[in-house]
């Protein structure tokens, strides 16, 4: 039986196959994940991975709707796997609102779902970082959450030369439809055009423009000006007050396909350009209220970062760790009559926090030993009589006898020699 196209087998590593991924990297991720979302004072929180189909086909824009993984379920429902988490967590806020101090600073890590075509940096499945921030309309709260964008990006040894934020704003997009004479009903045709820009031909783009009443050479003219509004030039000095001014740049390209998007809206990528968006994201007024049925009014902001872009900057970089399973100790049981008293030991070193390996079932001493180097155990630790336990340092082959309530307090100060 083969896996489904665009999704993903994690294994532990070593990694049998060059064709599966790696789960140590993906804990390895949503550590630093949620390690840098607390430092900022974010809040973990989580929803369904299945929704009514519903929270997605109205509110999202077309180019999520033609990638739902939706069916009808036995109840008669029309039901979508997740595609975004946004929708979500707009609902969950609507209906619990008061019970939270505003501004509401929560993340999340779920794992999403879009029916795409499958290529680099796309697949039908992945993980994403979100963060988002409700309740506060100043671009302070802006700067913050690209803060901690900037932040978790560094966690993982990413620097300025690696990536950018490209920072934009749909006010300064919208002034410019307006005061150019475009008609309001066609805005977000004329947002998605800008949208893919980059992505489709110039005279496509211009035929599409000049449909609505615009000229490619108007837009590229706006775009190379880049004149930041007031807004923008406020989250500009917020960041530079952090040291962070060099990981951001005006850029109005960015336009952000989703249809919620009101304010400021921004994208991470990779300086070089070689790969596709780390993370975008941006403020979503409306939405909290639109998915509400307009009982709750409140101003969002929030990105998403997903975790097969990152994982190959990371491994084009150098910059993932070397994952070993680290053991601590392996009890050695090479007279079965000490098998009783050796669980013992185990389930108390355990306790005492330590990373415990042993032989399940009766085996050869030099088969025990093989298998402790193969794990990388630091020591081996062997009853000797039911009071005493020889310990063997691994590395440094030091060999020391202590009595069996004392072999906790010997690892502690082997492994933490300082
Ligand atoms: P998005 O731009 O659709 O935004 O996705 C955010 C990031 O998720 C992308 O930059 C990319 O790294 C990753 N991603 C998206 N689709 C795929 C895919 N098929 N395979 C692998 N990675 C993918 C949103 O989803 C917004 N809801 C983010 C947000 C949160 N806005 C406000 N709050």
């Amino acid at each position: 039986m083969e896996r489904l196209p665009g999704f993903r087998d994690f294994y532990p590593e070593p990694l049998p196959h060059q064709d599966v991924w790696s789960a140590d990297a993906r804990q390895h991720i949503f550590d630093k994940w949620r390690g840098t979302a607390r430092r900022y004072g974010f809040r973990e929180y989580d929803g369904p991975p299945l929704e009514p189909l519903e929270l997605f086909t109205t509110k999202s824009g077309e180019e999520i709707v033609g990638q739902l993984y939706n069916f009808v379920d036995k109840g008669e429902r029309a039901v979508s796997l997740r595609p975004e988490m946004t929708p979500t967590l707009a609902r969950m806020v609507a209906a619990h609102e008061r019970n939270y101090k505003k501004p509401i600073k929560w993340f999340a890590l779920p794992q999403l779902f879009r029916y795409e075509r499958q290529q680099k940096g796309r697949l039908r499945e992945h993980f994403q970082f979100n963060a988002d921030i409700i309740g506060e309309t100043d671009p302070a709260a802006d700067a913050e959450l690209i803060a901690l964008l900037i932040d978790t990006l560094r966690s993982f040894g990413l620097a300025s030369e690696d990536f950018v934020i490209r920072l934009s704003s749909r006010n300064a997009w919208h002034d410019f439809f307006k005061h150019g004479g475009g008609d309001m009903a066609h805005e977000y045709a004329f947002y998605q055009i800008v949208d893919k820009l980059e992505r489709e031909a110039t005279e496509h783009s211009d035929e599409k423009l000049r449909a609505l009443g615009f000229s490619l050479e108007a837009v590229d003219a706006f775009i190379e000006k880049g004149a930041p509004t007031i807004e923008l030039q406020s989250i500009l000095d917020n960041l530079a007050a952090r040291g962070l001014r060099d990981f951001v740049k005006i850029d109005y390209r960015v336009i952000r396909g989703l249809a919620y998007y009101t304010g400021v809206v921004f994208e991470a990528f990779d300086r070089k350009g070689e790969f596709r968006a780390i993370a975008g994201g941006g403020r979503y007024d409306n939405l909290v209220k639109l998915i509400s049925g307009g009982k709750v009014n409140l101003p969002a902001l929030g990105f998403g970062m997903g975790d097969v872009v990152l994982l190959e900057i990371l491994k084009a970089r150098g910059l993932l760790p070397q994952f070993d399973a680290s053991v601590d100790v392996f009890v050695l049981i090479e007279d079965e009559n000490l098998r009783a008293p050796s669980l013992k030991l185990i389930q108390d070193l355990r306790t005492a926090g330590f990373v415990v390996e042993y032989s399940l079932t009766p085996a050869k001493s030099d088969k025990q030993f093989k298998r402790a180097q193969e794990l990388k155990a630091a020591f081996t630790a062997k009853l000797e009589s039911e009071s005493y336990v020889r310990i063997r340092n691994l590395k440094s082959r030091d060999e020391v006898v202590a009595g069996v309530s004392d072999v906790a307090n010997h690892l502690l100060i082997k492994t933490n020699p300082q």
